[in-house]
């Protein structure tokens, strides 16, 4: 539009340079005046024509002028008009190669973007596959973590890997009647005999319980619970010195230990001490001592040690089931002949 645009100003200024200097040259004032004068003035309005004929000549002068002004505005204007076509036909010569420079940037553009687009599409792809991936071990690791119960106490290696240890090492397992060490190989097959090892077992006990005691007087009342009058050692409260009685805490096994002093009279001839250790009113040892002055016949021991098996709220207690006058179980503030031990060496668990 710009370019038809400024042909048409171009070929109106070209009109405009080639003929109006033309046109100026070519004109005739003369002519044109004296077929303006009429013949019956003409002595009159000779000195008038004259004058008007000066007049006449002037402004065609002026006019001449103007018409060369105009000649020359003409001219300046269609050179510049023209300088300006060059310019804009550079220009625009300049803007189609930059055009073509631009296809074929944008060509390349396309291209890379083509490129791009794929990279993307793999990216994409392996975006999707790791976050399937991050959900199936988010999933497997909130199993792996979560709490898990096989139902009991683990009794074996085999349970423990039910429950979900991975980590070969010492376990603690529940065994028979107690708590057992076992040293697990998760990276063996369970039916592999290296798979669980027994170590040993645990000391474990759900209540520590042991007691050691002593008489500080002299006693010879028989068929009642010995009691005693100082407890040295009483863990666990399992022993009660005044009633004599010991109740266990826990089902296991118990050692119990007694040692007496029994003091013998000159006389009668024979006389005795017996002791003995009873669990629930059953008589499970006993401890005597015996002289007979005539004779020399004597019988020395007093002393009780035994281990025994126990459920849970047995009673243990000492008393002497028989003695002859005068003998008692000899103590005293100081001495200390008389005492009783007691322990719970293993618990029973089940
Ligand atoms: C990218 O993937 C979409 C659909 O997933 C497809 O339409 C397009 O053609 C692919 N583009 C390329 C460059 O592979
Ligand atoms: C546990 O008891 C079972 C059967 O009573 C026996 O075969 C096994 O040897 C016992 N285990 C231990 C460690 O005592
Ligand atoms: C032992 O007995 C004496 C007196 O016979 C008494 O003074 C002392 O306090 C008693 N000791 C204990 C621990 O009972």
């Amino acid at each position: 539009m710009p370019i038809s645009f400024l042909v048409v100003v171009l070929g109106f200024a070209h009109f405009a340079c080639s003929q109006l200097p033309a046109a100026a040259w070519n004109y005739h004032p003369y002519h044109y005046s004296y077929s303006l004068v009429h013949p019956q003035d003409m002595g009159e309005t000779r000195l008038d024509t004259s004058q008007r004929m000066e007049q006449t000549a002037i402004a065609l002068q002026t006019m001449q002028k103007e018409l060369n002004v105009l000649a020359e505005t003409s001219q300046h204007l269609a050179k510049t008009m023209v300088t300006v076509w060059i310019l804009t036909t550079a220009k625009l010569d300049e803007a189609a190669r930059r055009s073509a420079e631009i296809s074929q940037q944008l060509a390349e553009t396309n291209d890379v973007t083509l490129n791009l687009r794929k990279a993307l599409n793999e990216t994409k792809k392996d975006l999707t596959a790791m976050k399937t991936k991050v959900e199936d071990l988010t999933a497997e690791l909130r199993a792996s973590s979560s709490s898990a119960s096989i139902g009991k106490m683990p009794n074996s290696c085999s349970d423990l890997q039910l429950i979900g240890h991975k980590i070969s090492g010492l376990y603690s397992v529940m065994g028979n009647k107690s708590v057992e060490n076992v040293y697990c190989d998760f990276t063996k097959e369970s039916k592999d005999e290296d798979f669980q090892k027994f170590i040993g077992y645990s000391d474990v006990k759900s209540v520590p319980t042991y007691f050691y005691v002593q008489k500080n007087a002299s006693f010879s009342a028989a068929n009642v619970p010995i009691p005693f009058e100082m407890a040295k050692v009483n863990i666990g409260d399992a022993m009660d010195i005044t009633t004599g009685i010991f109740t266990t805490p826990r089902s296991g096994s118990y050692y119990f230990s007694f040692v007496g002093l029994a003091e013998l009279p000159s006389f009668p001839d024979y006389v005795y001490l017996e002791v003995r250790l009873y669990v629930n009113g059953d008589g499970m040892g006993t401890g005597y001592a015996s002289k007979a002055s005539e004779s020399g016949y004597k019988l020395s021991q007093i002393a009780l040690q035994m281990t025994l098996n126990l459920q849970k709220e047995d009673k243990v207690w000492l008393q002497i089931t028989g003695l002859s006058a005068g003998v008692s179980l000899r103590d005293a503030n100081g001495e200390h002949h008389t005492h009783f031990s007691g322990l719970l060496l293993q618990e029973d668990f089940s």
